[in-house]
């Protein structure tokens, strides 16, 4: 009995032994050089010759995934890391530094009449609620979309190699989720403010006149809208437009476009982003800290009626004549 037992387990062990040996022996025919290992692999990846592709093979019905060098690809990653990275950061850091000197130079553009104590409305609560939801949305974007550039050189050595993925993880989800928000924001825009944004009689002088904004008691006319405003609602619906198509051309890859157009989309995505977040800086910059009483038309919709009369008289006057004659907006 004993014995029959001791049988029993020699021999189970003894073809266990001989399958992990023929499992070893099939996974390294499996794994052939130069794939050996992950580090192998790596090496492999870098001798592969520019100006060629290295593939591998799959099982899987999408070959395009066989693909582990390609020499387009390689280019457009050095670009993204080069060029895009490069110029894209200097570009933001010029911004934030022309603005910054701006403010010290020409301070707060003050309401040179004095603050007059009659409100006159602005924007309505629907208005404000679509400024703000693009709004959030486009700096929640903004913030994880710079992440997923500059993150690895400026956030993985603060936070750590594990600390930085879970931030871009969810960093990642939140890009992705909050598309959704941004883009209707943009098509609500588009309707409720497009017809503002025509170009019109008197923008090419309030652009001579730097908008008023470079010297003081100087007041351009103009409508609802300056000239100024005109172009960043528009760079916001084109280029905001633009990363929006760009941006979903990624989310579902080759869905829309092939390898190319993937890369291609990336590439203008990214540029255009950052574009766009230097006009938005701009605009926060005058909204905010800039001007006296600018935030009041987006804070509570209601703005000083002698702040109106300096940076939008023709409004005023076209307000002011609807009430005399009892017309609705
Ligand atoms: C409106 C809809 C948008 C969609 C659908 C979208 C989608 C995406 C997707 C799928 C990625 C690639 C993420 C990855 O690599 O896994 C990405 C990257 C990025 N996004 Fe967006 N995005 C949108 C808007 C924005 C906006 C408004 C900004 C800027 C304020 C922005 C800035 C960026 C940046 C800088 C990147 C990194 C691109 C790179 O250099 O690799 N995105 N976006």
């Amino acid at each position: 009995m004993m014995r029959n037992f001791f049988s029993n387990l020699f021999r189970m062990l003894a073809l266990a032994a001989a399958l992990a040996f023929l499992g070893s022996l099939s996974a390294s025919a499996q794994t052939t050089p130069p794939a050996a290992n992950e580090k192998e692999l790596l090496e492999y990846l870098k001798r592969c010759p520019p100006g060629q592709a290295c593939d591998g093979r799959v099982t899987i019905p999408d070959q395009k995934s066989a693909t582990l060098v390609q020499d387009q690809g390689r280019r457009w990653q050095e670009r993204m890391e080069g060029p895009v990275k490069r110029w894209g950061g200097w570009f933001l850091i010029a911004v934030v530094v022309l603005l910054a000197l701006f403010y010290m130079m020409r301070g707060r553009v003050k309401i040179d009449s004095g603050l007059s104590g009659q409100k006159i409305e602005r924007f309505t609560g629907f208005e404000r609620f679509v400024h703000w939801m693009t709004a959030v949305s486009f700096i929640v974007l903004g913030l994880t979309g710079l992440n997923i550039r500059f993150g690895r050189s400026i956030l993985m050595p603060l936070l750590g190699e594990d600390g930085f993925a879970a931030v871009s993880q969810l960093g990642k989800t939140l890009h992705n989720f909050t598309s959704f928000a941004f883009i209707a924001g943009l098509v609500l825009m588009l309707l409720i403010w497009i017809r503002y944004n025509f170009p019109a009689k008197g923008d090419g002088a309030w652009i001579a006149a730097g908008g008023g904004i470079l010297k003081k008691g100087v007041h351009p006319p103009a409508g609802k809208f300056n000239a100024g405003q005109k172009l960043i609602f528009w760079a916001v619906i084109l280029l905001g437009g633009a990363i929006a198509v760009t941006g979903i051309i990624m989310m579902f890859p080759f869905y829309f476009a092939s390898m190319s157009g993937m890369q291609l989309a990336t590439f203008l995505h990214s540029v255009l982003a950052i574009l766009l977040i230097g006009v938005i800086l701009a605009h926060i910059y005058i909204g905010t800290l800039g001007m006296q009483g600018a935030f009041d038309a987006m804070g509570s919709g209601q703005v000083d009626l002698n702040w109106a009369k300096e940076h939008h008289s023709r409004w005023v006057d076209e307000m002011q004549g609807r009430k005399a004659t009892g017309a609705a907006e």
